[in-house]
C-alpha cells in the first residue's frame, strides 16, 4: 500500500516536528498537521519562519523547506481526515485532574475525541496511528470506537510511540535510535499496515532500526523506556545528596560508574531534578496501570523515582534558604533559566517553577530571566499551581529580559536551566552588581567552582 496523505492531529511538540521531518524525507507524500488551536496552527503558518510555536534547534529550516511544498498546517480538521490515508494522532494525554485516577492515570479524552471524529468523518479506510503515548491496551479502545461506525470503513489501528527529546528533536528525528511500530502483526491486513509505516520511515531510518512488534509492547515499551530515563536521574540525584554530606563528587561518581559498559554514561547528570511534559506524568500513569492489577510493589518501586525527584527540587529551595542565614523574606533571588532543559521554550513541569514556588512561600522577591521563555509564559506556570493569587505572583515576580538587569542587587543567584549562554557571561560584572556576600546556587553542574569562587562568589552546586 502506498501512502499518498498524511494527516496529524495535534501540532505540538511531538506532531510539529515529527511530522515536518517526515514531509521533508518523503516529498511525494502531503502531510497535513491539524489543530484546534487557532493561534497555534496561525504560529507554524507564519510567513517568517522563526516564529513557528515551537523552539527546537534545526526545526525552523525543515518547516522552511517542506512547508506549502508538500507539509500544511491547517485548522480543517475534517477534511484532513477525509483526504489522509494514514491518521497520527498526537494530541497531550495529561494526568488526569478529576474523577478516577485523579493526579495518576492518563486522561484521555482528548484521544477519544480523535478517534470519535475518525469515525464520523471517514469514508474511505484508514490507517490509525497512536503517537501520543498511552497507556498499554488503549488501542483496544480505539478499535472499539472505530469499529462499531456502521459505514462500512475498515480501520488498522498501529502503535508509533516518539522517542524525541525536546532541544534534540530534529536531530532524534533524523537519526533515531530506533523507530517502533506496533500493529496488528497476526493478520494480513495489520502486517500490510506495519509495512506501510515501515516504509514511510525506511526513506531515512535503516531497516535493522525500525522495530516491528505486537501493539501492547509497543505501548508499554514507550512508557518503560520514560520510567528507565527518569530513574537514572533520580538514582544519580540520590547520589548528589549522599555526595554532599561524604565529600564525594557526584561528577567523578557519574564518570567512574558510566564508564562500566553495562551501565553507560548518559543520563547520569545529577541536577535540581527532571522536569518537561512526560517523565512524570509517564511514570505516574505506569504506576496507576500497577495498581490498577494488583502489582503494589511494582507500582511503589516506579512510585519512588518521583518521590525522589520531588525532594531534589524541595531540598535545592530549602538550601537557599539555609544558606542566606534562614530568611530569604524581601529578599531579591535572581533565576537564571525557567525551561526545563536548555534549547526549548517548553516549561512544563520545570524545576524552576517548584523552587520558585517554595522561595515565593518564604516570601522571596524573584526575578527571572530565560533566553527563550516569555513573561506570560512563566506567570501562566505559577498561577497554575494555584498557590497563591495571580495579584501576589505580579507583586513578588519580575521578568526581565537582560540577565545582568536580573542580577543586579540580588542576594543570590539560582542557575536553573543549562542554556550554554550563562557560562559565557561577565561573572565578575555580575559579582560586583551583587549584594555581598553574593550567594551562587548551581542546579545544573554548569559552571566552574574554582573560577566562581576566585570572584569572590559563595558557591553550592548540586552534588
Ligand atoms: P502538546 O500539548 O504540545 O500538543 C498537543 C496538541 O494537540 C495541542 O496543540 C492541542 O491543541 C492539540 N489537540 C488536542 N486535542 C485535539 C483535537 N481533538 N483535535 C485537534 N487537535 C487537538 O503535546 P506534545 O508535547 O506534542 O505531546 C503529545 C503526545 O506525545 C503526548 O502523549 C506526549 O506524552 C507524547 N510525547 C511527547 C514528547 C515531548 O517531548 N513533548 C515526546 C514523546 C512523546
Ligand atoms: C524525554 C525522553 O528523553 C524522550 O526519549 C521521550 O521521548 C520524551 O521524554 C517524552 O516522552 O516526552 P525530554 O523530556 O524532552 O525527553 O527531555 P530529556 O532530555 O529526557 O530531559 C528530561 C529532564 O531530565 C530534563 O529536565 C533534564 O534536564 C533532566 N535530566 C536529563 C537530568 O537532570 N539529568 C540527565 O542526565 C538527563
Amino acid at each position: 500500500m502506498k501512502i499518498k496523505n498524511i494527516c496529524c492531529i495535534g501540532a505540538g511538540y511531538v506532531g510539529g516536528p515529527t511530522m515536518a521531518v517526515i514531509a521533508q524525507k518523503c516529498p511525494e507524500i502531503n502531510v497535513t498537521v491539524v489543530d484546534i488551536n487557532e493561534k497555534r496552527i496561525a504560529a507554524w503558518n507564519d510567513e517568517n519562519v522563526e516564529n513557528i510555536p515551537i523552539y527546537e534547534p534545526g526545526l525552523s529550516k525543515v518547516v522552511e523547506e517542506a512547508r506549502d511544498r508538500n507539509l500544511f498546517f491547517s485548522t480543517d480538521v475534517d477534511k484532513a481526515i477525509d483526504q489522509a490515508d494514514m491518521i497520527f494522532i498526537s494530541v497531550n494525554t495529561p494526568t488526569k485532574t478529576y474523577g478516577m485516577g485523579k493526579g495518576m492515570a492518563a486522561d484521555l479524552k482528548f484521544i477519544e475525541l480523535c478517534a470519535r471524529q475518525i469515525a464520523r468523518v471517514s469514508t474511505s479506510d484508514k490507517i490509525v496511528i497512536e503517537k501520543s503515548t498511552l497507556p498499554v491496551r488503549t488501542a483496544e479502545a480505539l478499535k472499539n470506537i472505530l469499529e462499531n461506525t456502521g459505514n462500512g470503513v475498515s480501520f488498522q489501528i498501529l502503535s508509533n510511540p516518539e522517542f524525541l527529546a525536546e532541544g534534540t528533536a530534529v536531530e532524534d528525528l533524523m537519526q533515531p535510535d530506533r523507530v517502533l511500530i506496533g500493529g496488528d502483526i497476526d493478520t494480513e491486513k495489520g502486517k500490510e499496515a506495519v509495512q506501510a509505516l515501515v516504509d514511510v520511515y525506511a526513506h531515512w531510518v535503516p531497516k535493522e532500526q525500525i522495530l516491528t512488534t505486537n501493539v501492547w509492547s509497543s505501548e508499554l515499551s514507550k512508557l518503560t523506556a520514560n520510567a528507565f530515563l527518569a530513574q537514572r536521574v533520580s538514582s544519580i540525584n540520590a547520589m548528589s545528596e549522599l555526595c554532599e554530606k561524604t565529600g564525594a563528587d557526584v561528577n567523578e561518581v557519574a564518570k567512574a560508574v558510566g564508564m562500566d559498559s553495562r551501565i553507560g554514561p548518559k543520563f547520569l547528570k545529577s541536577s535540581v531534578g527532571f522536569g518537561g511534559s512526560c517523565f512524570q506524568k509517564d511514570i505516574l500513569n505506569l504506576v496507576y496501570i500497577a495498581k490498577s492489577f494488583g502489582l503494589n510493589e511494582v507500582a511503589d518501586y516506579w512510585e519512588q523515582v518521583i518521590t525522589m525527584n520531588d525532594h531534589q527540587k524541595k531540598r535545592f529551595a530549602l538550601n537557599i534558604v539555609r544558606t542566606l542565614f534562614n530568611t530569604v523574606s524581601g529578599k531579591k533571588i535572581a533565576l537564571l533559566g525557567w525551561a526545563f532543559k536548555k534549547d526549548t521554550n517548553d516549561t512544563r513541569e520545570s524545576a524552576a517553577i517548584y523552587v520558585s514556588d517554595y522561595l515565593l512561600n518564604e516570601q522571596a522577591d524573584i526575578v527571572i530571566y530565560d533566553p527563550k521563555v516569555t513573561e506570560e509564559q512563566i506567570y501562566a506556570d505559577l498561577n497554575y499551581l494555584g498557590t497563591r493569587s495571580e495579584e501576589e505572583n505580579i507583586a513578588r515576580v519580575t521578568v526581565l529580559s537582560n540577565p545582568y538587569e536580573v542580577c543586579e542587587n540580588a542576594h543570590a543567584i539560582a542557575v536553573l536551566t543549562e542554556w550554554d549562554e550563562f557560562k559565557d557571561y561577565d561573572w565578575q560584572r555580575i559579582y560586583d552588581g551583587m549584594l555581598k556576600p553574593a550567594f551562587l546556587f548551581d542546579g545544573r553542574q554548569l559552571l566552574n567552582r574554582k573560577k566562581k569562587e576566585d570572584i569572590g562568589f559563595e558557591f553550592y552546586a548540586i552534588g
